[in-house]
């Protein structure tokens, strides 16, 4: 969609639809009083028949004269006290779900909540943006007939040129994070036969072509290089072959020491493998891989955002299938680390590539790692499908998460992972199993099985099975792939980086300061060394 933002006068402006928030109990100011007036009262009747009450969420649609707009379509932005950045961005979902529901092209609007809502022009003009990109969304890559064209354009509109000015930047913000949104939906929305391992490759490496964001596939000959058996089994019941794909993108200007690593499972299709899943459903596992699309997504919005730190991202790639050369349940696989592992069910395949892919993390030594997975079915079950599973040793982490989570409406619920769970995950004739049959705590089991190789990093895992799929419409989400942990990743990293600005002239961390390339090179060797090697037993559990 395009977002344009214009200096004028809302009540003279041309569009197909004018869209308006009204605070619920509020007189009306600024767009709102004005359209009144130039509609002799349309908007107050309403309200003074209470046809429409402002209720937060709630649409109605007015063909008043004295407007250049055809229609003008109100939104309720509920009780001034309750309004939020996130109820702003719902606010903008809902309108524009409708007017592309009536099929409008274009639509009009000026930034919700910005006068009387009391929100920073900045978050306002964001949300309207992000939340009009969202809700406007619709997959419709294997639709030869459209039901609905698309809705186009979004204009924003604002009388003060002071204003106009300082809408621009964040709208294109708040349209590139709903853009990466919306990605991560069209890649976990395609079909498992169109997006096989390398094509899935191609596309980050598409996505990213002449950007500064440099992009490496791995095949099957480099993971053996790099010892990535965990990745390489579950891969080996398919016709196509698993990938490692790792996303690097430099800091802006001065060269940070700073990582970040984000990992994201990319089972292009769970069929479960040789522990096949039941027939139902089983058409859903197409979006085993929102982890990684979710990472793809925070990177595609990158590319319209500085941060003053480095950011990896990589994504375990592979097809989960049965088949002659398939991964069998009692198989022992071995991770880069060394560790081996028992494999008692191979649907439990998101923990396998993962491990493998923490591992790899670790020559970043980054700052902070934090992996998405559509991990287990048990998440859902804990949690319901409004919240993700978050599991975390480092209280900061989780406070940071979880702060970011607020803001974007994302919702993640911190669950356990003490070491005392640990022994479920040891094996008999390996260091660890993959699954330990038993039914209670099964997310956690799942992440503990992580932590073992994270350990010494600060790690955070987000258990998406729950939310990367919703069951129902919402303003800003249909029904299926949600792109859930965009918004909430680029969040967290935009707070990182304006934490990281506000303590500029503090000293940077330790670590940080320290390291040169050289030394840095030496901590990667010395780590690689110490790495266990092939038969030897490695710590943890
Ligand atoms: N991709 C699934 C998790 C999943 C299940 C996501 C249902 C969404 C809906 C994962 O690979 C899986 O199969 N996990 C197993 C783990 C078990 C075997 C320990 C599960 O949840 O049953
Ligand atoms: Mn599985
Ligand atoms: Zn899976």
């Amino acid at each position: 969609m395009n977002v344009i933002t214009r200096r004028g006068d809302i009540v003279r402006h041309k569009s197909e639809a004018l869209a308006l928030g009204i605070f619920e109990g509020r007189a009306l100011g600024g767009a709102a009083a004005a359209v009144d007036r130039a509609t002799r009262g349309a908007i107050r009747r309403l309200i003074l028949q209470k046809d429409f009450t402002g209720l937060f969420l709630e649409v109605a649609i007015l063909y008043p004269r004295g407007l250049s707009a055809s229609r003008l379509i109100l939104v309720g932005l509920g009780p001034l006290s309750a309004f939020t950045p996130h109820r702003a961005t719902l606010a903008a979902a809902a309108v524009a779900r409708r007017a592309r529901d009536l099929r409008v092209g274009s639509l009009a609007t000026v930034a919700f909540g910005a006068g009387a809502g009391g929100l920073s022009v900045d978050d306002a003009a964001r949300a309207t943006a992000e939340g009009a990109v969202l809700g406007a969304y619709r997959f419709t890559a294997y639709r030869t007939q459209s039901s609905h064209p698309p809705l186009r354009r979004l204009e924003i509109v604002e009388r003060d040129p002071a204003v106009a000015r300082a809408v621009a930047e964040p709208a294109a913000r708040g349209r590139a994070i709903a853009e990466g949104t919306c990605l991560a939906r069209d890649l976990a929305s395609t079909p498992g036969q169109d997006l096989v391992p390398e094509q899935l490759a191609e596309r980050a490496r598409e996505l990213f072509r002449g950007t500064p964001t440099a992009v490496e596939v791995f095949d099957v000959r480099k993971l053996e290089r790099l010892g990535m058996g965990a990745l390489l089994a579950v891969g080996r019941g398919s016709v196509h072959p698993p990938r490692f794909v790792a996303l690097d993108r430099p800091p802006r200007g001065a060269a940070s020491r700073r990582t970040v690593v984000l990992i994201g499972k990319g089972i292009t299709f769970d069929t479960g493998g040789i522990s096949l899943k039941p027939r139902e459903n089983m058409g859903k596992m197409k979006y085993d891989m929102s982890g990684a699309a979710a990472v793809l997504g925070v990177f595609a919005a990158l590319r319209e955002m500085e941060l003053p730190f480095r950011v990896v991202g990589l994504l375990a790639v592979a097809e989960n299938m049965p088949g002659g050369r398939a991964l069998k349940p009692g198989d022992i696989v071995r991770a880069m680390d060394g560790t081996t592992i028992e494999v008692t069910n191979t649907d439990a395949e998101g923990r396998l590539v993962l491990a493998d892919a923490l591992c790899y993390a670790r020559r970043f030594e980054p700052e902070a790692v934090v992996d998405l997975a559509t991990l287990t079915g048990a998440v859902s079950v804990a949690l319901g499908n409004l919240a993700a599973g978050l599991f975390t040793d480092d209280d900061t982490l989780a406070a940071e998460l979880t702060e970011a989570s607020n803001s974007t409406g994302e919702r993640i619920w911190r669950l356990p992972l003490w070491d005392d769970y640990a022994p479920e995950m040891r094996g008999e004739v390996a260091d660890l199993v993959n699954s330990s049959g038993a039914r209670e705590g099964g997310a956690i089991l799942g992440a503990v099985f992580l932590k073992h190789f994270a350990r010494g990093m600060r790690w955070a895992h987000l258990d998406i099975a729950s939310t990367a799929w919703s069951p129902v419409v919402r303003p800003h989400e249909g029904r299926g792939p949600t792109g859930f942990g965009v918004r909430l990743l680029l969040e967290w990293l935009s707070r990182l980086a304006s934490a990281s600005r506000s303590s500029a002239s503090s000293p940077p961390a330790p670590r940080a300061r320290r390291a040169g390339p050289k030394a840095r090179a030496r901590a990667a060797a010395s780590s690689r060394r110490s790495s266990p090697r092939p038969g030897r037993r490695s710590r943890g559990l």
